[in-house]
């Protein structure tokens, strides 16, 4: 694997979320004329109250305009929606499902990672900074059947909080797999304990949130799909015990379900298990 030697930028990574979004397999939203005319103007009625209710400027307005143009020519519209929007749709669609609890995508998937056993390392560099991490489980059937031959897709940041395939210092694929799990649906995973994410704090979305005198991080997380044929695939993400920024995610996409707690293993390597029950399709 080759490391091309150059900083991550808010650019970049917007840029490339972008790409990600626009070359993803999205199911085709069938929507009506009536459905998009009460949702759109269920949003333009927030928009409305709310320059209502804060009294808004016309500079106020003008700099709102113009900051939404960056957010567009920076490539940001993942990353903000992601972040800020993304937990709301994924409430309402859990409300009716059953299984292990799921959480948001993310901007940072990408689509066939490294194929492992079930017993894997994730790919990574020789030097490959952070706490060594064992993170184990089995997939099951919400009826407790072991489900062998499921699919776990996991990525995450790296020690320093940075995605592989979104900041071009790191090696392609790095910190990315998908393992199918044994005839028992069993998996273990070795891999590092990811940094919290920072979102970039050189592109509008972070000029927006320095500029509320918010923070800009999500806590430490491993993203997951767990996928078995005839079920409905799992997206999530699980965190750690102790973690700074559990109680206060930028994403707000926290569950306490999805909360690891680590145990040391006395060599420097910390371990993690959790199951996952998937429902039918
Ligand atoms: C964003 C980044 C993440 O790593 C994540 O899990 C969710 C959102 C973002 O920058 O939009
Ligand atoms: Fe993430």
């Amino acid at each position: 694997m080759t490391t091309v030697e150059s900083s991550p930028t808010a650019a970049g990574s917007g840029a490339n979320a972008t790409e990600a979004f626009r070359s993803a397999q999205h199911e085709a939203a069938d929507v009506s004329p009536e459905r998009i005319s009460a949702v759109v103007r269920g949003v333009l009625q927030g928009v409305h109250g709310a320059i209502r209710e804060h009294k808004v400027t016309y500079p106020e307005f003008q700099a709102a305009k113009a900051w939404l143009i960056e957010v567009g020519e920076g490539g940001e519209w993942p990353l903000f929606l992601d972040v800020f929007v993304e937990h709301v749709v994924e409430e309402v669609t859990s409300e009716a499902q059953q299984g292990s609890k799921g959480t948001i995508l993310g901007p940072y998937y990408l689509p066939a990672a490294k194929s492992l056993p079930a017993k894997a390392t994730l790919p990574m560099r020789d030097d490959e900074k952070g706490t060594p991490l064992v993170f184990a489980g089995q997939v099951r059937d919400i009826d407790g059947t072991p489900l062998g031959g499921a699919e776990v897709d996991i990525w995450q940041a790296d020690s320093e909080g940075y995605y592989s395939g979104f900041a071009p210092h790191l090696p392609e694929g790095n910190l990315r797999g998908v393992v199918t799990t044994d005839e028992e649906g069993r998996f273990e995973i070795r891999t590092i304990q990811p940094a919290p994410y920072q979102i970039p704090t050189d592109g509008p979305t972070g000029k927006l949130i320095t500029a509320a005198g918010w923070h800009p991080w999500r806590p430490a997380h491993l993203h997951l799909i767990v996928r078995a044929p005839g079920h409905r695939p799992i997206t999530t993400q699980l965190y750690f015990q102790g973690g700074e920024y559990l109680e206060s995610d930028v994403a707000e996409a926290v569950k306490p379900e999805l909360v690891l707690d680590p145990q040391d293993q006395g060599d420097g390597t910390v371990k993690s298990t959790y199951d996952f029950e998937l429902e039918r399709a």
